[in-house]
């Protein structure tokens, strides 16, 4: 890992146009290979100047020098007044190079949200719809509640693994998770996607449609509940259902999906520590934290019952094998035998 340490000594009059550039940059770095954070840090005013310290992470010394000599770079520096001359004096560049000292880490298993990211940057690289999906998603306002392209890529190898073509997903929004797992299919692979609530469906199938992908994917809104006695009753034999929506009727979902897999199809469900509230598995609910009891943080108690429950049911289930994968929100993972 390498860090780029700069600082500035700004003139006064010129801190506003200086930081606006300096974050401006964030969006070209972030489409740099090898970058994985940026800080500005700004002092108070030292009389006619402003100063300002930049850190710059890197996967590598040289994804930095990559970045020096690039175009983006040199766009970075220009503009109507160049950052030279809002500077009294030279920049002071310090490069650190560095060395991850697990010791040091509050984690004692080697894995850390550190490590989480560099699992991402080098494995988990989001296809053009993918990207696409996820801008469009942020700008038109949806919850920021869709996996990460860490999990859209665990998704993609495990649907491969097991040769999938035909699938279910509960809990749609905008798209992002189905779109690693329409990546998986093979061309007349298929996916049908449940959405409760009927404009997010109705917007993210006109999306795939745009995308080129609408033969692939059904979007169907509704309750998913109620959609597997209506719409879905005739649907069999699937490869795999990805679960990702209301924690509480986790069970439910459990039991509804399980007789609509084929043998060895896969039984996903996102969110299985549910933001650590399952650290209080087999916890009496009477006896929780009155904070826990009537909703912590994005965990309500209705969801930790769901899911202790779910736990159990793919723990003993005679027609599955399961596991949770250690996913930074948990994966439960279910192979119908
Ligand atoms: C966490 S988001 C899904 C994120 C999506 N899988 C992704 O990663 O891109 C959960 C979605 O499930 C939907 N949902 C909640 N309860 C549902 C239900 N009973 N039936 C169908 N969809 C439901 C919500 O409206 C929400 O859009």
């Amino acid at each position: 890992m390498f860090i780029a340490m700069n600082r500035f000594r700004v003139k006064a009059a010129q801190a506003d146009a200086f930081e606006k550039v300096w974050r401006d940059r964030e969006s070209r770095l972030g489409k740099m290979p090898g970058f994985m954070r940026f800080h500005l840090l700004k002092s108070g005013s030292l009389g006619e100047a402003v100063e300002f310290v930049s850190h710059t992470t890197w996967l590598a010394e040289s994804d930095f020098e990559n970045w020096r000599v690039s175009d983006a770079s040199r766009a970075a520096h220009s503009g109507t007044t160049p950052v030279k001359e809002m500077l009294l004096g030279p920049p002071e560049f310090r490069g650190y190079a560095m060395i991850m000292d697990q010791a040091t880490g509050e984690r004692t298993d080697f894995r850390s949200a550190h490590m989480d990211l560099l699992v991402e940057k080098t494995f988990a690289i989001e296809s053009s719809v993918q990207q696409v999906l996820r801008e469009w998603g942020e700008e038109s306002g949806l919850p920021p509640i869709r996996i990460g392209a860490y999990e859209g890529r665990i998704l993609e190898c495990l649907l491969r693994s097991a040769g999938a073509r035909r699938g279910l997903e509960i809990g749609t929004l905008g798209g992002y998770s189905a779109s690693w797992l329409l990546r998986a299919l093979p061309e007349d692979g298929h996916l049908t996607s449940l959405e409760l609530d009927p404009r997010r469906a109705e917007r993210a199938q006109a999306k795939f449609n745009e995308l080129g992908l609408g033969s692939k994917i059904t979007v169907i809104a509704g309750d998913a509940k109620g959609l597997f006695e209506g719409k879905l009753k005739d649907i069999n034999n699937l490869d795999f259902i990805f679960i990702d929506a209301d924690k509480a009727s986790y069970p439910l979902y459990i039991d509804l999906c399980v007789p609509r897999l084929r043998k060895g199809g896969l039984l996903l469900a996102d969110n299985a520590f549910i933001w650590g509230g399952m650290n209080f598995l087999g916890m009496d609910p009477e006896k929780l934290p009155p904070s826990l009891q009537k909703g912590y943080h994005e965990y309500s108690r209705p969801q930790f019952e769901g899911m202790s429950e779910a736990w159990k049911k793919l723990a003993t289930h005679p027609d599955l094998k399961a596991v949770i994968l250690p996913t930074g929100e948990g994966l439960g993972l279910a192979v119908k035998i």
